[in-house]
């Protein structure tokens, strides 16, 4: 693999908060959310109306549960409140509807991420052996480690980056498409085209073909070799359809996260130069490093379920029909559960938070996605000697509504 191939100024317009590809998230939000989270769940637990309209941002900001303007909405932001939405997907769906995977518009709509019940459960567990903690070396070996270590033969030799972008962005985009197969030169069309499936799926429906002849070491080999039991007791492999939604949502959820979560990570730590140093001479403090900035900082800090039933939450009346937005950015900060919350301290006892969401739904990449922010920053302090942030650039600022990120991350280093 090279990453000459990688159009940097294309990562650029496809990865920059502030860019047209990622304003619909609200990327043009650029204040700090977290002291209005605090006074909204200090005034009571549930509340009336959108997360961005209760933070005061007029929009656009679409994410999972908008914009349904015909649907009545409720947002939570405390840790209990949300913590019992994701223990209750009989009243709290992850979809208003029935989901066909097999008939349905491919998407995510039509993915495990809308499914409920036994439904969700039997094509999660299909994937569910790919991503178990035992698998981080399989990804690590085949695409995270390399994939490192060529950008930052990239830059090493220059003595500055701009590490977001050039470093942050692109681990993660060409760790899944290359789980997948896609040749580096396509991966950032992968991307470009996640607003668009059916573009998505004419790019990989050679490889569904290919592997279906001859299955590799990949994750479509792993698809289309699958089998999976229907409610009639059928064993059956998954058709091109079911291949496709499943593809597309780990596509999409693959290479939009993980990027901005380590941008975070490497910001909080950069502006914190004596904890820098701190986890450069003891790597294990990496680890509490990273769950921090996911707890403090979570990437995405809203996700949404839909109200099956009337129901009566934390003296509120949701009529059946609402979605409810839990937003787990506030819920990360909840000092009913981690005191002193808005400080970013990796030696605070570990507590779960909801980063990765909660329930049945918890982020089936999770693992993939730790083991690219620590092989990735490990790889950073082993190589970049001084690493620190540039005193002649403007410092990296966090921005967005529904996409949180930092807005650049330009170093030096000897
Ligand atoms: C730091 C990076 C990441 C964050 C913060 C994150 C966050 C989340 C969250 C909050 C959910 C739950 C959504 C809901 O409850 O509606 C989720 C689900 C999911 N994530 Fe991640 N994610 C990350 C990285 C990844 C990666 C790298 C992959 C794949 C390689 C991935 C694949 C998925 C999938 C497939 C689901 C749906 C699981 C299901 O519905 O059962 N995520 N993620």
């Amino acid at each position: 693999m090279t990453t000459e191939t990688l159009d940097r100024d294309r990562v650029r317009e496809l990865f920059d908060l502030r860019g047209a590809y990622l304003a619909a998230m609200g990327g043009a939000y650029t204040d700090d959310p977290y002291p209005v989270w605090h006074r909204l769940r200090e005034e009571k637990a549930v509340h009336e109306g959108t997360v961005h309209e209760l933070t005061g941002y007029p929009g656009p900001a679409m994410f999972s549960g908008l914009p349904f303007p015909d649907r009545p909405h409720f947002s939570v932001f405390s840790y209990a409140a949300c913590d019992e939405a994701y223990r209750n997907p009989d009243v709290f769906a992850s979809s208003p509807e029935p989901v066909d995977p097999v008939h349905g518009e491919p998407g995510a709509l039509n993915s495990m991420l809308s499914m409920g019940g036994v439904q969700h459960r039997r094509y999660r567990a299909l994937v569910q052996p790919s991503f178990v903690p035992a698998k981080a070396q399989w990804w690590i070996r085949n695409w995270i480690e390399q994939t490192v270590h060529l950008l930052i033969d990239g830059f090493a030799g220059d003595g500055r980056a701009e590490l977001n972008v050039d470093f942050c962005a692109a681990i993660p985009v060409l760790t899944i498409t290359g789980s997948f197969g896609v040749p580096v030169e396509q991966a950032l069309d992968i991307r470009a085209a996640l607003r668009d499936p059916r573009r998505i799926i004419e790019m990989i429906a050679p490889i569904v073909a290919a592997r279906r002849r001859e299955p590799k070491d990949d994750l479509i080999s792993i698809l289309v070799q699958a089998e999976m039991t229907d409610e009639d007791g059928v064993v059956h492999r998954l058709s091109d359809a079911e291949i496709n939604s499943f593809a597309f949502l780990l596509l999409a959820a693959g290479s939009g996260t993980t990027w901005k979560q380590m941008g975070i990570t490497l910001t909080a730590l950069l502006q914190r130069p004596s904890v820098l140093e701190e986890v450069r001479r003891d790597r294990k403090l990496l680890k509490p490093a990273i769950e921090e900035s996911l707890r403090w900082m979570a990437t995405d800090p809203m996700f949404s379920r839909y109200v099956m039933r009337d129901v009566d939450f934390h003296g509120v009346r949701l009529p059946a029909g609402s979605v409810l937005h839990l937003c787990i950015g506030a819920a990360n900060r909840d000092p009913a559960r981690w005191a002193d919350p808005d400080t970013y301290d990796i030696h605070r006892p570990l507590r779960a938070s909801f980063a990765f969401g909660g329930g049945a739904h918890v982020c089936l990449g999770m693992h993939v996605a730790r083991a690219e922010m620590t092989v990735g920053l490990n790889a950073l302090l082993d190589r970049l000697p001084g690493l620190r942030l540039d005193p002649d650039a403007e410092p990296p600022r966090f921005i967005g509504m529904y996409e949180r990120g930092a807005t650049e991350i330009p170093v030096v280093f000897s």
